[in-house]
Order: structure tokens, then C-alpha cells, then sequence
């Protein structure tokens, strides 16, 4: 057996999860730079950041996300835990943020603007952006059921990844789905619609012609989406209502200049979503084109048992932006000095060298073991901009002798201008 099937044998268990991964070097300073871009950019829009836990019960995600929805069908890591509770990890942050607003009573505090960053976990058959740990920063705007939230919160998601880089190589795709009353209507019109073809529809189909009709409209299976064309659409069994709130939607992006393309199959795979729902989409990632994807949702809270609160928010695809961020962006940390010993004392020396210079943030390391040939090598690998040989006469004399590793040029500081000297060579 395979480690793509899972194995019990000792060897494959060294190996992460399939579709879990170590993030190594400049990955995890890209999934670093991604985060704290959506956190320093958080205060711009007045979002506050929210961590919730990694787990919950496992009814904060069946009762709300859908129990027809993939992610809550088949797609959850769930298990009994040692108190025999059912936990599940979070596959999204939606429900969380949902919970938290109930349990911490902020309904006070509205309207709430909360943003969050972390791992999140879907059993789905891993492929090229597609993980079953995964990363997400996500927002969410509570309590303000106005298309300007919308916007607002669109526009945030725009910036964002216009400071990641990303110009235009992705797309604003957008549509409504409508308030309750057009949803019912449009649910009632798609299920007299399909229920003339269930021959043609697949077992899931079949399935959620009973729950979610409206799902059906996500299927991936060919011979359902043969139906699609001869199918109702939505935007016939709009409300004056939820039509004026989307017309809204698009005047404001358009006010904003932020380009968008309407797609009336946008349906989205999780069940709490109304009016406005939108995905950023690109071509460059192959199958997984989605990297960022959220809408309205203003049943949600109530739903899990809270007061009637609307909520807006997005939930953006790290791991996909991190493929997409170009080369340059991040700026390389240079190390700034490294130290050489020459002898015992210049070692201690170096120590305590090392220890003065970060406090004035500095950035050093102290070269350990090998002569100073080889040790010389190794500052030039790290690329430090200075190597400095510390030997006891050098101590003694209170004079090093700073190395510039690009030039050549060498010089003698005295020990007590070291630092001035390191800063003012930048
Ligand atoms: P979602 O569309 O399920 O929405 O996920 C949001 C984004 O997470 C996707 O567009 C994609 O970039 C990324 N993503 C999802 N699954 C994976 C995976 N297996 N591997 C890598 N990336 C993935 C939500 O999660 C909603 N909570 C968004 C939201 C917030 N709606 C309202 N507020």
C-alpha cells in the first residue's frame, strides 16, 4: 500500500499527512507575509482581529454550514474526543467567528468588523492548491445589513491582494442570490425543473434535489450539467428588493473602479449565504482557481441560535496566494555582521559582541567550529555584509578589524564605535 492510500508502517509515518506540509524557508516567510499584510492592512477598514479555536463542537459547523454541503458531508476531520465530546476541526471560519459572537455576547458591540488568520482542515483529495490543511485570512463584517458592507467588504478583499502583488491576474466574479422570499421562489422553480429530468440528474444531484436544489447548480457531473442551460435562472425570480440591493452592489464597485465579471452559475458551496456572493478567480493555478470566495450571509447567526444579525465577510485561499505572489516582493533580510573567533578568547569575545550588537538590533551570528578559512566561508554563504575576526589581541587593543564581504575593503573600528560604524554602512 501506497503512502497516497495511507499506510500503517513505521516509514510512512515520518512522512507528514497526505495533504498536510511542512512549510519550510521562504514558504513560511510568504505565508508569514501574506498574513501580516491582511492584519496591517485590518486597521485601514476598522477590522480587529478574532482568533477563535481550531476545534469546536461539531454541531457549530453541521447546523450551519449545510448538511448537504460537501465540506459538512464528507469533507470534515470529526472525531469523539477522550470526554466523549464529537469535535470537529474547523473547515472553515465562518461558523466560528458565528459561535464566538453568540457565546462572547457582542451583540453589544455591533456593528463588528473582525478579521482572522490560521489552518484549516478539509478531507478532500489533495491536488496542486488543494490541501487538507490549509490556510486562511479571513473577515467578517457584522451586523450591518447594507449593500455598502458589501462593498466595503470587497474592496478590502481587492486591496489586498492588489498589495500582494496580484494586479490582474485574477478575476471579481459576482452574483446574488436574492433574500429568502427570491431564494424560495427560485427553489420551488428549480425543483419543478430538474424533477422533469431525474433520470438524467446524478445520485447527488438526485440527493439534493430534496435538501438543496440550488446546489445542483455546483455539480461537476457532466450529465447534470447538460441540464443547466434549459435551467431557470435566479435572476428571473429576483424580488424588486433583492434586485435593488444588487444593482447597488455593482454601482458601488463600479464607483470604486473595482473591475468585476457577473457569473449567474456562482451559486458557492456552503449552505448560509443571501444576496451578494462573489469569488476571485484566476487561471494561473489550473484546477484550483478560486482565491477568495465569501458573500452575505444573514441568516447564519440566528440560525445557531443567536439574535438576527446580518454578516458579510471572505474567506481568502493563502496557500494559492502564496503560489502567486511575485518574485520580489518580500524584502530579504541581509545578516548584518558575522563573527569570527581567532582563538578561546576571541570566542568569548564574540559572545558578547553578539549579545551588545542585537540589543542595539543588529543582526549577527557567531560562526562556531572549524578554522578561520572555513569559518570565513561561512559568512560569505549566510551573505553577511561584514565578518569581523575577534582574536585576544584585538580585545586587548580594543581595535577589530570589520570586513566589508562585497568589497573587500577592510577597517579598523574601535570597539566602542562598532555599532555606529555597522549603522552608518547601512
Ligand atoms: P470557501 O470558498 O470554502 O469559503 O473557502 C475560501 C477559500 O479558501 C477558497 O476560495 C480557497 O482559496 C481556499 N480553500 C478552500 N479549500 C481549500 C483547500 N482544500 N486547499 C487550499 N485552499 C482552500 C469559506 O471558507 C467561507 N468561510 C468564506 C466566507 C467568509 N464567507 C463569508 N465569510
Amino acid at each position: 500500500m501506497g503512502a497516497d492510500q495511507g499506510s500503517s508502517s513505521s516509514q510512512h509515518k515520518l512522512q507528514p499527512l497526505r495533504g498536510t506540509r511542512d512549510l519550510l524557508f521562504e514558504n513560511k516567510v510568504k505565508l508569514d507575509f501574506i498574513q501580516s499584510t491582511a492584519m496591517k492592512m485590518a486597521p485601514l477598514f476598522g477590522y480587529e482581529p478574532i482568533e477563535t479555536p481550531v476545534m469546536e463542537f461539531d454541531d457549530v459547523f453541521h447546523r450551519t454550514l449545510g448538511d448537504t454541503s460537501d465540506i459538512v458531508s464528507k469533507e470534515t476531520y470529526t472525531f469523539v474526543d477522550r470526554g466523549g465530546d464529537k469535535v470537529t476541526l474547523r473547515p472553515e471560519g465562518t461558523a466560528g467567528v458565528a459561535r464566538a459572537f453568540i457565546s462572547e455576547g457582542l451583540a453589544q458591540n455591533l456593528p463588528l468588523r473582525l478579521i482572522y488568520s490560521g489552518p484549516m482542515f478539509r478531507y478532500e483529495r489533495p491536488q496542486k492548491g488543494r490541501y487538507r490543511q490549509f490556510y486562511q485570512v479571513g473577515v467578517e463584517c457584522l451586523g450591518l445589513e447594507n449593500y455598502a458592507a458589501d462593498v466595503e467588504c470587497i474592496s478590502f478583499a481587492y486591496q489586498f491582494l492588489q498589495a500582494l502583488g496580484l494586479k490582474d491576474s485574477f478575476v471579481v466574479e459576482l452574483n446574488t442570490l436574492g433574500d429568502v422570499e427570491s431564494r424560495t421562489n427560485y427553489r420551488q422553480a428549480l425543483v419543478q425543473y430538474f424533477s422533469q429530468h431525474k433520470e438524467r440528474l446524478s445520485p447527488e444531484s438526485l440527493h439534493r434535489l430534496e435538501k438543496n436544489p440550488l446546489r445542483i447548480l455546483d455539480s461537476k457531473a457532466e450529465s447534470d450539467k447538460a441540464l443547466f442551460a434549459g435551467a431557470p435562472s435566479l435572476q428571473d425570480h429576483l424580488n424588486e428588493s433583492s434586485r435593488t440591493y444588487f444593482a447597488n452592489v455593482q454601482a458601488g464597485l463600479e464607483a470604486l473602479g473595482i473591475p468585476f465579471k457577473l457569473n449567474e452559475r456562482l451559486v458557492r458551496g456552503l449552505d448560509y449565504y443571501c444576496h451578494t456572493v462573489f469569488e476571485f478567480t484566476t487561471t494561473a493555478l489550473g484546477a484550483q482557481g478560486a482565491l477568495l470566495a465569501g458573500g452575505r450571509y444573514d441568516g447564519l447567526i440566528e440560525l445557531m441560535g443567536g439574535p438576527r444579525t446580518p454578516g458579510v465577510g471572505w474567506g481568502s485561499g493563502v496557500d494559492r496566494l502564496m503560489e502567486m505572489i511575485p518574485e520580489g516582493l518580500i524584502p530579504k533580510t541581509q545578516l548584518t555582521v558575522a563573527l569570527i573567533g581567532a582563538d578561546d578568547k576571541g570566542e568569548m569575545g564574540c559572545m558578547k559582541l553578539a549579545h551588545d550588537l542585537r540589543k542595539q538590533s543588529i543582526s549577527c551570528q557567531h560562526i562556531m567550529g572549524g578554522n578561520i578559512g572555513k569559518k570565513m566561508k561561512k559568512a560569505d554563504k549566510l551573505g553577511a555584509k561584514f565578518a569581523l575576526i575577534v582574536g585576544e589581541r584585538e580585545l586587548n587593543e580594543g581595535q577589530l578589524s570589520v570586513k566589508n564581504l562585497a568589497t573587500g575593503h577592510q577597517e579598523s573600528i574601535s570597539t566602542s564605535s562598532l555599532a555606529a560604524y555597522l549603522v552608518s554602512q547601512g
